[in-house]
Protein backbone atom coordinates (compact mmCIF):
# COMPACT_ATOMS: atom_id res chain seq x y z
CA UNK A 1 0.00 0.00 0.00
CA UNK A 2 1.66 3.49 -0.70
CA UNK A 3 1.43 5.76 2.02
CA UNK A 4 -1.83 7.69 0.54
CA UNK A 5 -3.50 4.26 0.65
CA UNK A 6 -2.70 3.85 4.37
CA UNK A 7 -3.84 7.65 5.15
CA UNK A 8 -6.93 7.14 3.45
CA UNK A 9 -7.55 3.91 5.29
CA UNK A 10 -7.11 5.83 8.46
CA UNK A 11 -9.56 8.64 7.53
CA UNK A 12 -11.65 6.14 6.42
CA UNK A 13 -11.76 3.92 9.54
CA UNK A 14 -11.97 7.41 11.95
CA UNK A 15 -15.18 7.94 10.65
CA UNK A 16 -16.83 5.33 13.04
CA UNK A 17 -15.49 8.02 16.19
CA UNK A 18 -17.85 10.71 14.48
CA UNK A 19 -20.87 11.31 16.31
CA UNK A 20 -24.52 11.84 14.42
CA UNK A 21 -26.13 15.18 14.99
CA UNK A 22 -22.58 17.00 16.27
CA UNK A 23 -20.05 19.16 15.42
CA UNK A 24 -16.51 17.78 14.43
CA UNK A 25 -12.94 19.20 15.08
CA UNK A 26 -11.22 18.88 12.47
CA UNK A 27 -7.24 19.50 11.84
CA UNK A 28 -5.10 20.09 9.47
CA UNK A 29 -2.47 18.06 7.01
CA UNK A 30 -2.31 15.50 4.22
CA UNK A 31 -4.10 13.02 6.49
CA UNK A 32 -7.28 15.08 7.74
CA UNK A 33 -7.92 16.19 4.23
CA UNK A 34 -8.39 12.74 3.07
CA UNK A 35 -10.52 12.96 6.68
CA UNK A 36 -12.47 15.91 4.90
CA UNK A 37 -13.12 14.03 2.12
CA UNK A 38 -14.55 10.99 3.77
CA UNK A 39 -16.65 13.24 6.37
CA UNK A 40 -18.23 14.56 3.13
CA UNK A 41 -20.01 11.39 2.18
CA UNK A 42 -21.77 11.59 5.48
CA UNK A 43 -22.29 15.63 5.96
CA UNK A 44 -25.90 14.57 6.18
CA UNK A 45 -25.73 13.26 9.19
CA UNK A 46 -23.59 15.82 11.23
CA UNK A 47 -24.24 19.38 11.97
CA UNK A 48 -20.48 20.75 10.76
CA UNK A 49 -17.41 21.21 11.64
CA UNK A 50 -14.58 23.61 13.13
CA UNK A 51 -11.68 23.94 11.59
CA UNK A 52 -8.09 24.17 13.00
CA UNK A 53 -6.48 25.83 9.44
CA UNK A 54 -7.84 28.36 6.67
CA UNK A 55 -6.81 25.66 4.85
CA UNK A 56 -9.27 23.27 6.57
CA UNK A 57 -11.81 25.45 6.48
CA UNK A 58 -11.94 26.17 2.53
CA UNK A 59 -11.63 22.05 2.12
CA UNK A 60 -14.66 21.43 4.45
CA UNK A 61 -16.47 24.73 2.49
CA UNK A 62 -15.98 23.45 -0.67
CA UNK A 63 -17.29 20.55 0.49
CA UNK A 64 -20.84 21.89 1.84
CA UNK A 65 -19.72 21.35 4.91
CA UNK A 66 -21.02 24.22 7.51
CA UNK A 67 -17.94 25.43 9.32
CA UNK A 68 -18.60 27.09 13.03
CA UNK A 69 -16.36 29.44 14.39
CA UNK A 70 -15.24 27.73 17.92
CA UNK A 71 -16.80 30.63 19.91
CA UNK A 72 -19.95 29.80 18.93
CA UNK A 73 -19.66 26.42 20.17
CA UNK A 74 -19.02 25.30 23.53
CA UNK A 75 -17.82 21.80 23.52
CA UNK A 76 -16.79 19.04 20.76
CA UNK A 77 -17.49 15.24 20.86
CA UNK A 78 -14.33 14.72 19.03
CA UNK A 79 -11.58 16.10 17.25
CA UNK A 80 -9.48 14.47 14.80
CA UNK A 81 -6.22 14.82 13.41
CA UNK A 82 -3.00 13.58 12.26
CA UNK A 83 0.39 13.99 13.45
CA UNK A 84 4.30 13.83 12.82
CA UNK A 85 5.47 11.83 15.45
CA UNK A 86 3.37 9.53 17.80
CA UNK A 87 4.44 7.71 20.83
CA UNK A 88 2.86 4.59 22.86
CA UNK A 89 1.06 6.84 25.35
CA UNK A 90 -0.61 9.22 22.57
CA UNK A 91 1.89 12.29 23.09
CA UNK A 92 2.60 13.70 19.84
CA UNK A 93 4.63 16.50 17.41
CA UNK A 94 2.25 18.51 15.46
CA UNK A 95 2.92 21.32 13.61
CA UNK A 96 4.62 20.39 9.99
CA UNK A 97 1.79 22.02 8.22
CA UNK A 98 2.18 25.48 10.53
CA UNK A 99 -1.27 25.09 12.39
CA UNK A 100 -0.23 23.91 15.81
CA UNK A 101 -1.89 26.60 17.48
CA UNK A 102 -5.21 26.17 16.27
CA UNK A 103 -4.97 22.81 16.61
CA UNK A 104 -4.27 22.88 20.23
CA UNK A 105 -7.35 25.09 20.94
CA UNK A 106 -9.50 22.85 19.01
CA UNK A 107 -8.05 19.70 20.47
CA UNK A 108 -8.88 21.51 24.21
CA UNK A 109 -12.14 21.48 23.48
CA UNK A 110 -12.95 17.92 22.37
CA UNK A 111 -14.22 14.93 24.32
CA UNK A 112 -12.27 13.38 22.58
CA UNK A 113 -8.79 13.66 20.44
CA UNK A 114 -8.88 10.80 17.52
CA UNK A 115 -4.60 10.70 15.85
CA UNK A 116 -4.94 9.22 12.27
CA UNK A 117 -1.74 8.20 10.97
CA UNK A 118 -0.10 6.41 8.70
CA UNK A 119 2.48 3.46 10.95
CA UNK A 120 5.33 5.54 9.86
CA UNK A 121 4.74 7.99 12.36
CA UNK A 122 4.78 5.62 15.36
CA UNK A 123 7.78 6.28 17.76
CA UNK A 124 9.50 5.22 20.71
CA UNK A 125 11.00 8.53 21.75
CA UNK A 126 9.60 12.04 20.15
CA UNK A 127 12.37 14.76 18.72
CA UNK A 128 13.52 13.02 15.73
CA UNK A 129 10.75 15.04 13.91
CA UNK A 130 12.02 19.21 14.18
CA UNK A 131 9.89 20.25 16.79
CA UNK A 132 7.82 23.34 15.61
CA UNK A 133 6.78 26.15 18.47
CA UNK A 134 4.96 29.11 16.46
CA UNK A 135 6.67 32.08 17.78
CA UNK A 136 6.07 36.16 18.15
CA UNK A 137 8.04 37.74 15.11
CA UNK A 138 9.57 40.34 17.45
CA UNK A 139 10.75 37.36 19.57
CA UNK A 140 12.16 35.04 17.27
CA UNK A 141 15.79 35.79 18.32
CA UNK A 142 15.26 35.71 21.92
CA UNK A 143 13.37 32.51 21.87
CA UNK A 144 15.44 30.70 19.76
CA UNK A 145 18.32 31.57 22.14
CA UNK A 146 16.10 29.60 24.98
CA UNK A 147 15.50 27.05 22.70
CA UNK A 148 18.78 26.28 21.75
CA UNK A 149 19.61 26.11 25.56
CA UNK A 150 16.82 23.41 26.35
CA UNK A 151 19.65 21.39 23.97
CA UNK A 152 18.00 21.47 20.26
CA UNK A 153 19.26 23.36 17.29
CA UNK A 154 16.10 25.86 16.18
CA UNK A 155 15.57 26.57 12.89
CA UNK A 156 13.55 29.34 11.29
CA UNK A 157 11.30 28.00 8.81
CA UNK A 158 11.50 29.68 5.65
CA UNK A 159 9.27 29.10 2.71
CA UNK A 160 9.87 30.92 -0.80
CA UNK A 161 13.13 32.86 0.52
CA UNK A 162 10.97 34.47 3.51
CA UNK A 163 9.55 33.95 7.35
CA UNK A 164 6.69 31.44 6.77
CA UNK A 165 3.56 33.22 8.74
CA UNK A 166 1.00 31.04 10.29
CA UNK A 167 -2.88 31.57 10.14
CA UNK A 168 -2.36 33.98 13.36
CA UNK A 169 0.36 35.80 11.32
CA UNK A 170 3.32 34.71 13.31
CA UNK A 171 6.60 32.92 12.68
CA UNK A 172 7.76 28.94 13.49
CA UNK A 173 11.13 27.90 14.82
CA UNK A 174 11.37 23.87 13.87
CA UNK A 175 13.87 22.49 16.59
CA UNK A 176 16.56 19.42 15.62
CA UNK A 177 18.09 17.04 17.43
CA UNK A 178 16.11 16.94 20.91
CA UNK A 179 14.89 13.69 22.65
CA UNK A 180 11.98 13.88 23.64
CA UNK A 181 12.11 11.49 26.91
CA UNK A 182 9.47 13.58 29.39
CA UNK A 183 7.46 15.37 26.59
CA UNK A 184 4.72 16.83 29.04
CA UNK A 185 7.49 18.58 30.96
CA UNK A 186 9.22 19.78 27.69
CA UNK A 187 5.84 21.10 26.79
CA UNK A 188 5.53 23.01 30.12
CA UNK A 189 8.59 24.55 29.92
CA UNK A 190 8.69 25.82 25.97
CA UNK A 191 5.45 27.21 26.82
CA UNK A 192 6.96 29.27 29.82
CA UNK A 193 9.41 30.83 27.37
CA UNK A 194 7.85 34.51 26.27
CA UNK A 195 7.54 35.17 23.21
CA UNK A 196 6.64 31.26 22.53
CA UNK A 197 2.52 31.27 20.82
CA UNK A 198 2.42 27.37 21.36
CA UNK A 199 4.88 24.32 21.06
CA UNK A 200 3.88 21.59 19.17
CA UNK A 201 4.19 18.46 21.66
CA UNK A 202 0.90 17.63 22.20
CA UNK A 203 1.77 16.13 25.94
CA UNK A 204 -0.80 17.47 28.09
CA UNK A 205 -3.54 16.97 26.15
CA UNK A 206 -2.43 14.01 23.49
CA UNK A 207 -4.36 11.77 21.52
CA UNK A 208 -7.06 9.17 23.05
CA UNK A 209 -7.16 7.18 20.32
CA UNK A 210 -5.17 6.48 17.20
CA UNK A 211 -5.53 4.95 14.48
CA UNK A 212 -2.47 4.06 12.16
CA UNK A 213 -2.38 2.72 8.84
CA UNK A 214 -0.04 -0.51 8.40
CA UNK A 215 -0.09 -2.86 5.49
CA UNK A 216 -1.99 -5.32 7.89
CA UNK A 217 -4.65 -2.69 8.02
CA UNK A 218 -5.70 -0.05 10.28
CA UNK A 219 -4.16 -0.52 14.13
CA UNK A 220 -5.77 1.00 17.10
CA UNK A 221 -3.64 2.36 19.99
CA UNK A 222 -6.14 3.45 22.89
C1 LIG B 1 -0.29 20.31 10.80
C2 LIG B 1 -0.10 19.05 11.56
C3 LIG B 1 -0.35 17.77 10.82
O1 LIG B 1 -1.29 17.03 11.52
C4 LIG B 1 0.94 16.99 10.73
O2 LIG B 1 1.92 17.83 10.13
C5 LIG B 1 0.77 15.71 9.92
O3 LIG B 1 0.49 16.04 8.60
P1 LIG B 1 0.27 14.94 7.50
O4 LIG B 1 -1.06 14.32 7.76
O5 LIG B 1 0.30 15.73 6.20
O6 LIG B 1 1.39 13.95 7.58
O7 LIG B 1 0.23 19.02 12.70
O8 LIG B 1 0.10 21.43 11.56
Amino acid sequence: MTQDELKQAVARAAISHVVDGDIVGVGTGSTANFFIDELALIKHRIKGAVASSEGTAERLAAHGIEVFDLNEVTSLSVYIDGADEIDATGAMIKGGGAALTREKIVASVATKFVCIADGSKLVEVLGAFALPVEVIPMARTVVAQHLAALGGTPRLRVRDGRALLTDNGNVIIDVAGLKITDPLALEAAINAIVGVVTVGLFAQRGADVALLGTADGVRTLT
